[in-house]
């Protein structure tokens, strides 16, 4: 079975055609981030509109990629929550029109079930149950993948996501938008160890919290900068990542422990981050578990995990009608519909 999937909830415009729900046989992804960038974060209206001018094309060169045409997909797969209300609106009444006039089947996907699906592509004998920490730019869950359509959040933050915080701590330092992937590779040069930044208590045991942390580098840098003292960019970069990463690799193992999952995965933008990845995969080996985590460019938004997951949505029995609609905030345990 061949699923379209189109992603359009933020910055990148997508579209991919995954077969069976894990061979990905076309993909095409038109970032905007130099669109965004001068303004040092995504700007909503911005995005909806290149993503109205370029969604035509990044689906044509997809089919064109696959050598398919329209009437040799089964279903339309579309991101429909959560995301920027206007960019979503942008894929969600592309996806409506084209299932309109083939006659094809429409599946709404929740982005966030989407970022777990991208281990699917990647690790074929990965299968539901298993534990997964999503982070990105703006979600950070710890959620128990109870099937393929079925989520359970044992975990949160209880203000800002991974992602924001990596974003803002790169600001500070005058690293450029998205900043994750600044921080990541300056760390490289850095001591991790060089600062002792905060591990900010949240309410509950499988819960995060890193607005405190993000003020701390903030506090620290501006402090530098006021009293006329050198920093090394690296070095509060690298201090802020490793705890970041120290954050999420122990509250997940907590949670692995007490819900008594050997399987665990990483999902979301963050989850590309070398330092987060290095302390998980230290930790799994340490508790004999089976660590699984995408591809790095199946980490940030794409149409290949939303197409994957419209599969398993599919299967399920999700459609949509022409009053499909978009929705900027949704549980994942609600799904998109
Ligand atoms: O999943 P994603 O592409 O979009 C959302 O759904 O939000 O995540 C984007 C986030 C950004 O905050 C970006 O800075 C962060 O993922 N990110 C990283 C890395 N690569 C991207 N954060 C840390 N380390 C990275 N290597
Ligand atoms: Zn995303």
């Amino acid at each position: 079975m061949k699923i379209l999937g189109i992603e359009t909830s933020c910055d990148e415009t997508a579209a991919a055609i995954v077969e069976d729900g894990r061979t990905v046989l076309a993909e095409t992804v038109h970032s905007q981030i130099v669109e965004h960038q001068k303004y040092g974060g995504v700007v909503p209206e911005i995005a909806s509109r290149c993503h109205v001018e370029c969604i035509c094309q990044v689906v044509e060169e997809t089919f064109l990629k696959a050598n398919l045409t329209f009437q040799d997909i089964d279903a339309i797969a579309v991101t429909a929550a959560p995301g920027l209300i206007g960019a979503l609106l942008v894929g969600v009444n592309y996806a409506k029109g084209l299932a309109m006039s083939t006659n094809k089947p429409l599946v709404p996907v929740h982005h966030i079930r989407g970022h777990v699906a991208a281990n699917y592509i990647a690790h074929p004998d990965l299968i539901p149950p298993f534990l997964c920490l999503v982070a990105s730019g703006g979600h950070s869950h710890i959620v128990v993948v109870h099937s393929y359509t079925e989520f359970e959040v044992v975990g949160r933050t209880r203000d800002d996501a991974a992602g924001e915080a990596f974003d803002k701590a790169a600001r500070v330092l005058g690293l450029p938008y998205p900043g994750g992937i600044y921080i990541d590779e300056v760390s490289k040069q850095g001591d991790p160890f060089a600062y002792q930044f905060p591990h900010p208590k949240a309410e509950g045991p499988y819960d995060f919290s890193f607005s405190g942390l993000k003020t701390a580098v903030i506090n620290l840098v501006h402090n530098k900068q006021q009293k006329n003292e050198p920093y090394k960019i690296e070095d509060v970069a690298a201090s802020f990542q490793e705890t970041v990463a120290q954050i999420l690799t122990d509250k997940l193992m907590k949670a692995a422990e007490h819900y008594r999952f050997d399987t665990v995965a990483i999902a979301g933008g963050v989850s590309a981050n070398s330092s987060l990845r290095a302390h998980l995969q230290k930790a799994c080996l340490q508790s004999g578990r089976k660590l699984y985590a995408p591809p790095l460019k199946l980490c940030g938004d794409n149409a290949s995990m939303i197409a994957c997951q419209g599969y398993y949505e599919f299967l399920a029995g999700a459609r949509a009608d022409m009053s499909l609609n978009g929705c900027a905030s949704r549980s994942i345990n609600e799904g998109a519909y």
